[in-house]
């Protein structure tokens, strides 16, 4: 599928990844729909993406509401006639140890991580359905393959992501395009919302080999862009470094 005037939604497009993919989404022609709670920063990417000359537009989504997934998927469709992917990025990361007992955090994370790509294929499937195309990439992690301490919740909640998405691959098959994507440590700032102290420097520190968000960009941008009997179903990427 060509990337140029590609109608992409993307979650979680007010920083990192989502933020890297939008921007080089649109530098290649393709028409982005950005969703995410701070509408503010949505609204100024958008500016800035419509100011180098793409096109863009935003809606401020919650993902935990399957409401507003809908909104998100319709709005691609009434502002640009079409929705050909949706790539549910949108992740919290407020990691700690399982004695710390953080419910509050366990469930945002199984809120954001896994309802929240559950409600993102509620939304895009009728449509892809009805238009008899569609290609659904849904952001995992390597955390899902490799579990270390600290990460167990989130870990979880990224191995339910590739389950499901595996799942919606099978059913489709032959009519849609299902990728998951498992991102090594990519210079973001998700490390800002780990409320342990120790924890957040540790992991910041480790960070020094991470790779920047555009790698991800060129991947999202690389499983898009395959032809239409072509379909990257996982796709992991870790900087050179990460063992
Ligand atoms: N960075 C890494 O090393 C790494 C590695 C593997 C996987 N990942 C995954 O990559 C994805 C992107 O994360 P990132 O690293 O780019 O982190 P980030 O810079 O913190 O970005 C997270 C994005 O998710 C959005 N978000 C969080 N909760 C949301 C909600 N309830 N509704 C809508 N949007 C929400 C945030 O926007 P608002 O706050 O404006 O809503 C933000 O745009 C996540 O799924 C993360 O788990 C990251």
């Amino acid at each position: 599928m060509m990337i140029e005037d590609a109608v992409i939604v993307i979650t979680g497009a007010s920083s990192g990844m989502g933020e890297a993919a939008a921007r080089y989404l649109a530098a290649r022609g393709a028409k982005l729909v950005l969703g995410a709670r701070n509408d503010g920063k949505l609204r100024t990417i958008v500016k800035e993406i419509r100011a180098a000359g793409g096109d863009a537009t935003c809606r401020a989504t919650d993902v935990v509401s399957v409401q507003d997934n809908q909104d998100l998927a319709a709005h691609a469709v009434d502002t640009f006639g079409r929705l050909d992917v949706f790539v549910a990025n949108a992740g919290s990361m407020p990691i700690g140890p399982m004695d710390a007992l953080s419910v509050d955090d366990w469930n945002m994370m199984v809120d954001v991580n896994v309802k929240g790509v559950l409600w993102g294929i509620a939304a895009a499937l009728p449509i892809f359905r009805r238009q008899k195309a569609g290609h659904f990439i849904a952001v995992a992690s390597t955390a899902a393959r490799k579990i270390v301490p600290n990460m167990a919740v989130y870990a979880g909640t990224k191995a339910a992501v590739v389950a499901i998405c595996e799942g919606l691959r099978q059913e489709t098959a032959g009519e849609l395009r299902v990728t998951t994507l498992l991102p090594g440590y990519t210079a973001t700032n998700f490390a800002d919302h780990i409320r342990d102290d120790r924890l957040r420097e540790q992991i910041t520190a480790a960070g020094d080999f991470a790779m920047s968000p555009e790698a991800i960009a060129a991947a999202i941008a690389n499983a898009i862009e395959q032809p239409s009997e072509v379909n990257i179903g996982e796709l992991v990427v870790r900087p050179s470094a990460q063992a």
